[in-house]
């Protein structure tokens, strides 16, 4: 094993310079969602079997999959990283992605992100400590972490490296999130020029888009590049989620139930955690819309039964869960909920999430499905202020928002649901469903003049939808 230096300022121990170019391809793949990743990381690990940032990526791999089993897998690598770096064979730098994986394999997420800042300080071309920490951010609900840790490296990326589009990408997503709607589009549709297979960069575009209302937009931006960013790998499946969002506030239904059928639930095998994110949460959503999903829960059962002692990420156990609550029995839900509160007591990061707002949602999303929604709505009032620290984005945060507005109304506290349904027409005015939903409860609460002011707004933006 020798140490070899690619292009970027990093540093390798390796059995030759091969490996390090073939690592670079594989950095590559794994950054563009490409379909060929875990291939080219086998590819690498057949040439070089004890290349340390090949078994860290492997490692790093399987706790991005999630789930019982790869977390084990991950364990296995971790222990074959373990003696080298006591032997002082790894760099400095593979000796902190080594002590990363340790503290993700531990469950302390918090300080795995630590360590992947640090490598970036020294190291700000690590793609893979940018991308890890990135979606660490993400999933912490920590929007201006996620900037900062891009606009912080940036400036040590020349413009005309063949990965810079990816950071753009990256760079907008955060500012969506922070509410940087305009520069957050400017960015992101410059990194789509550089790369329109850059599902990520699409997709930064697609929430600017979702947040600003811009519905017909979104599904023309979409469309217009489906040839491109329909290569990637299962991410793919979260932008037809985007897409199917846009159609619901345009009461397109069929279209919704037709991509959902077609493409959101057809590769669930793959058990990629967020197939089961955006079905379920497109089924609820639908099901608040009016519209009945047939049998629909039931053929995500077996996925999430697979899943219920998972102990990776609060958002993903929540959407396991619902599934389970809407078709499963009783002991289905039973061993997920056990499983979090056990993992609540845990000296883990997302342990604290459980504790300060998870547990709150799992037991709302079960009172639910049991007709509870007095119950419900005390619950998921409690913890409203805190969802963001489940992660994820706004746009499938707002899930828990419109649970809670469920809740409400279902429940009997008719003034609260009117109060939130008055934020909701504020925050997105071109939401016919929203005015809809307003005046519906302006009624029950009589006030009939304003309700019929908002029945008039909601009739506005559908003639708009169909002005024949
Ligand atoms: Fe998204």
């Amino acid at each position: 094993m020798n140490i070899f230096h690619d292009e970027d300022g990093l540093d390798f121990s390796a059995s030759s310079e091969s490996s390090v170019r073939q690592y670079r391809v594989l950095v590559e793949a794994f950054m563009g969602y490409r379909p060929q990743t875990g291939g080219e990381l086998k590819c690498l690990l057949e040439a070089d079997p004890q290349m340390p940032m090949a078994l860290c990526m492997k490692g790093y791999f399987g706790k991005m999959m999630g789930g019982v089993k790869n977390a084990e897998r991950a364990r296995i690598l971790l222990g074959a990283l373990q003696p080298l770096k006591t032997g002082q064979a790894l760099t400095c730098r593979e000796a902190w992605h080594t002590d990363a994986l340790e503290a993700w394999c531990l469950g302390r997420l918090d300080d795995a992100a630590l360590i992947w800042e640090k490598i970036l300080v020294h190291y700000p071309r690590d793609c893979v400590a940018l991308r890890l920490v990135y979606f660490n951010h993400f999933y912490s609900g920590d929007s201006r972490r996620m900037r900062d840790t891009v606009a912080r490296v940036m400036s040590r990326w020349e413009d005309d490296h063949p990965l810079y589009g990816y950071l753009l990408g990256m760079y907008s997503f955060a500012l969506e999130e922070c509410g940087d709607l305009d520069q957050a589009e400017k960015i992101g549709r410059r990194a789509v020029e550089i790369n329109p297979e850059d599902s990520w960069s699409v997709h930064a575009v697609a929430h600017v888009l979702e947040t600003r209302q811009q519905h017909e937009a979104g599904i023309g931006w979409l469309k217009g590049l489906e040839a491109d960013w329909s290569t990637v790998n299962n991410f793919r499946f979260h932008l037809y989620w985007h897409q199917c969002l846009y159609h619901l506030e345009r009461g397109e239904f069929g279209i919704i139930l037709d991509i959902y059928d077609r493409l959101l639930v057809s590769d669930l095998g793959s058990e990629f955690y967020l197939d089961v994110c955006n079905a379920a949460s497109l089924l609820w959503r639908l099901e608040l819309y009016g519209v009945d999903v047939g049998e629909r829960w039931h053929t995500l059962l077996d996925v999430s039964r697979g899943h219920v002692q998972d102990r990776d990420l609060v958002f993903v156990s929540l959407h396991y869960l619902m599934p389970l609550a809407a078709a499963g029995t009783h002991d289905d839900v039973r061993a997920l909920v056990a499983n979090l509160e056990d993992w609540e007591n845990a000296e883990e990061t997302q342990s604290t999430v459980l504790r300060s707002v998870g547990m709150d949602v799992a037991h709302a999303v079960c009172l639910m499905r049991e007709g509870e929604y007095d119950r419900a709505y005390r619950r998921l009032s409690s913890a409203r202020y805190r969802t963001d620290l489940i992660g994820g984005s706004h746009a499938q945060r707002d899930l828990f928002a419109l649970l809670m507005l469920d809740c409400a109304r279902r429940g009997g506290h008719g003034l609260e649901a009117e109060g939130l349904l008055a934020e909701r027409v504020a925050l997105r005015p071109h939401s016919g469903w929203n005015w809809l939903q307003y005046s519906g409860a302006l009624q029950e609460n009589g006030r009939r003049e304003a309700a019929e002011n908002a029945t008039r707004q909601a009739e506005l933006l559908t003639c708009a939808l169909n002005p024949s």
